[in-house]
């Protein structure tokens, strides 16, 4: 079976977030499961894309309504990711650095799906089963089905997969000249709330769509900016499918990020080597148990609620413990993180920016993670953070409820909270700073947590066997 996985971010090309680690991995094992499984995403003027070699396997011209542009399809050469890597190249728009920074975005993600399609048709080989990752391919279910020019493409069955629901994509019907002769009796299926919204669109018109954990599926019906009721009404079409991490990628063992590595069996040391050098370079005292928070600044991770939470926290425990923050997002809680700080501090320190390699010498050196989500998809930190030993302090939501057990209860091994508000993370922190002068019972948490098994295996075959049922329909 043939699968094509059309995103806006993959890692190591282009990663914001967790998208980007998704659709660096789930190809990979799915190619590894027996699959052909590639990634067809836009173009960016970034270190993979400048030090790899591309070949051009398409090129033409199309247009966005009355502007017409040219594009390239180019292959990497050396499947170095582990399965076929497509860039979409349009000069002008598909170019630039950042992933999601301009204010053409829309015009940017309805070409890189004209494009995509104008290839598509001309290919002889057509894939199996198309997969759209968020909005940004939202409306290619809608275009196979409903657009004269994309006919020969309406056996392909399509999948798509909500990582954020939050983001949607609108824009006004202004701009549906952007799409190529629709069938003009099926502009509904566009239409959410008086906008285009291609992730609505997905919903309505892919053959099956899933979510990145079966909990955030029941939210969406709940919470979902606005598509409440189509998630309500389309829920007979959903399943929820849990992350994995790619192993190769995140293993304390072998981290090439990290200088000192650990297992299970030289977890006590190989940690505190690692959140030494941490405390060094930080200026924070490695006696003292560290949390650390690892994220996008927005209030859907809670990050407004961090000020707050740190200077409390270290006014309650007379500064014996720690904190460290690496993000960034909102102004306003940026500047406070960096005021918090205020040019020096004994107990916490903030690296407001993107840094992968920081997150992974973080991953391995904290004691706790914090993530007070408002809402969480799935949720890759609190994965991530278990395999280098380090207990996540997650809010009851999403994925992390999925997959983080309180350790009060038998067989647990993180520490988890009701609401995302000051006052439960605190207490979270009381029960953190507990546990942490109990060694023997926090070493064998952390053990414990080790041991789980996230990796994509199940999840890659959940999705295969998603793909076959599509068969029959
Ligand atoms: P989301 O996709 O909503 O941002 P996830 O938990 O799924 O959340 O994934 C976040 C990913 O981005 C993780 O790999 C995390 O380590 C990484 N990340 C987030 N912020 C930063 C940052 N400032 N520097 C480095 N890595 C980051
Ligand atoms: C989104 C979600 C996050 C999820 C990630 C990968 O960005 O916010 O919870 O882990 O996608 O699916």
């Amino acid at each position: 079976m043939n699968v094509i996985h059309l995103s806006a971010e993959c890692y190591p090309v282009a990663k914001v977030g967790g998208l980007g680690d998704v659709l660096g991995a789930l190809p990979k094992y799915q190619c590894l499961s027996g699959l052909k499984a590639s990634v067809v995403m836009p173009y960016y003027d970034r270190k993979f894309v400048r030090e790899n070699d591309f070949e051009v396997v398409y090129e033409a011209a199309s247009n966005l309504g009355n502007r017409p542009f040219n594009f390239q399809i180019l292959k990497e050469r050396t499947n170095k990711l582990g399965f076929p890597l497509y860039l979409v190249h349009i000069p002008g728009l598909l170019d630039r650095e950042e992933v999601y920074a301009y204010n053409d975005e829309t015009e940017q993600f309805v070409a890189y799906q004209l494009a995509f399609l104008d290839w598509m048709v001309q290919t002889p080989k057509k894939p199996d089963v198309i997969h759209c990752h968020d909005h940004h391919s939202g409306l290619v279910p809608f275009l196979i089905s409903h657009s004269g020019r994309y006919r020969n493409l309406s056996a392909i069955r399509t999948v798509c997969t909500i990582h954020n629901g939050q983001y949607q994509g609108w824009f006004g019907w202004n701009k549906v000249s952007y799409l190529p002769e629709i069938d003009l009796t099926m502009t509904g299926l566009l239409d959410w709330g008086g906008c285009i919204n291609p992730l609505a669109t997905a919903v309505k018109c892919c053959d099956m769509f899933t979510t990145v954990s079966p909990s955030y599926l029941e939210e969406l019906s709940i919470n979902s900016n606005g598509l409440e009721h189509l998630f309500q009404m389309e829920k007979a079409k959903g399943r929820g499918i849990i992350n994995g991490i790619d192993m190769q990628v995140w293993d304390p063992g072998t981290d090439q990020m990290i200088v000192n590595n650990y297992t299970t069996d030289s977890l006590k040391k190989g940690k505190f080597k690692n959140k030494k050098l941490l405390c060094h370079e930080f200026g924070l005292a490695v006696k003292k148990p560290l949390f650390a928070f690892i994220g996008r600044l927005v209030s859907e991770k809670g990050s407004d609620l961090l000020p707050e939470i740190i200077a409390k926290s270290l006014l309650t425990h007379k500064n014996k413990i720690n904190f460290i923050v690496l993000g960034s997002g909102e102004l306003v809680v940026e500047n406070k993180l960096k005021k918090l700080y205020h040019g020096r501090h004994k107990n916490y320190n903030v690296f407001i920016g993107y840094d992968e390699m920081l997150s992974h010498r973080i991953y391995a050196g904290a004691d706790f993670l914090l993530m007070p989500s408002r809402v969480e998809p799935c949720g890759l930190n609190q994965l991530y953070s278990m395999r280098y030993g380090t207990m996540p302090m997650v809010r009851r939501t999403g994925g992390l409820k999925d997959t983080v057990v309180d350790f009060d209860t038998p067989k647990g091994y993180g520490i988890t909270f009701e609401e995302a508000s000051i006052e439960n993370v605190c207490e979270a922190v009381d029960r953190a700073v507990k546990l942490y002068s109990d060694e023997t019972k926090l070493n064998t948490l952390q053990k414990r947590m080790m041991s789980l098994d996230f990796s994509w295996n199940t999840s890659a075959k959940q999705y295969i066997n998603l793909y076959k049922s599509l068969k029959h329909l």
